[in-house]
């Protein structure tokens, strides 16, 4: 019945399977979700702040109106924080244990490091998470509302920052809590881009008899991705892979 699905040679065959096995294992490390961040009961959620860190509109209104002014207070002490770098404080009235701020770029078209600058949102704010002993971390969209980045463009910036740390820190949870429909079908969106473009790098690199488990951690496939590999369309994948330039095992691929 599976060969009658997925029609490869039997060696092919015997790698979908290993390959099937490891990344059930990793599965549900990064979660994209609707919602209110400021409801999140996760260790720490992350503010879309701005340089000053003094409060404004959009998700970092929302995050002090719920914590109360004695963020603010301790916001003031902090300095201000440089577009990338990422602070901490207390969460005060939200339901979570810390407030991770992060001053994202403001687009400017793109060709004034917005991506790199974006990408160092993530990452810091991941690594500031990690010092304090965070399990679990809320993300907004960072830069996409009054910042103006484009949803798509950040999306694919930040699941590719996020799914990097999480192949150093396995175990930690990362949701990003998108506000409204567009922002989360684009997230989605991107995901299930990056998941068929893995896939199919994983199933090259296993015909080629790349060692499976040193391309496995730390890469994200949903079950419903998993059904497709072994699904119908498994010919998809087939087709990617005839396709799909050789990749180095022992790297991830670029989102
Ligand atoms: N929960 C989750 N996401 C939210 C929430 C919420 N409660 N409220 C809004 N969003 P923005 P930026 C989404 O403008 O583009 C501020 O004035 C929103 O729909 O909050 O990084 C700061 O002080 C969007 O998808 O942040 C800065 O000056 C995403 O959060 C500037 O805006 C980010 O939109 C930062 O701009």
């Amino acid at each position: 019945m599976l060969c009658k699905y997925f029609p490869l040679k039997f060696e092919q065959f015997l790698n979908a399977v290993c390959f099937s096995a490891l990344f059930c294992e990793v599965t549900f490390m990064l979660f994209i979700v609707l919602g209110d961040i400021t409801r999140s009961h996760a260790d720490a959620i992350v503010n879309a702040a701005n340089t000053s860190l003094l409060g404004g509109s959009g998700v970092d209104g929302a995050i002090h109106r719920a914590a109360g002014p004695e963020l603010l207070a301790e916001c003031r002490t902090l300095h201000g924080c440089e577009t990338g770098q990422a602070k901490l404080t207390a969460a005060y009235r939200l339901p979570c244990r810390y407030v991770i701020h992060t001053a994202g770029p403001i687009w400017r078209g793109g060709g004034h490091g917005e991506a790199s600058l974006l990408a160092a949102c993530y990452r810091n704010s991941l690594a500031l998470a990690a010092e304090h002993g965070c399990r679990s971390v809320d993300f907004p969209s960072i830069s996409t509302g009054v910042y103006g980045y484009p949803v798509l463009q950040a999306a694919h910036v930040a699941l590719k920052a996020i799914m990097d740390f999480l192949r150093d820190h396995p175990d930690m949870d990362v949701r990003i809590v998108c506000h409204g429909e567009d922002t989360l079908h684009a997230y989605q969106l991107a995901k299930r881009c990056n998941e068929k473009r893995v896939m199919a790098q994983a199933v090259e690199w296993g015909r080629r008899g790349a060692r499976l488990n040193a391309i496995a951690p730390g890469i994200i496939v949903t079950p419903l991705a998993l059904d497709e590999f072994n699904g119908p369309r498994g010919e998809f994948y087939q087709d990617m892979f005839a396709r799909y330039p050789a990749g180095r095992p022992g790297t991830a691929d670029e989102v």
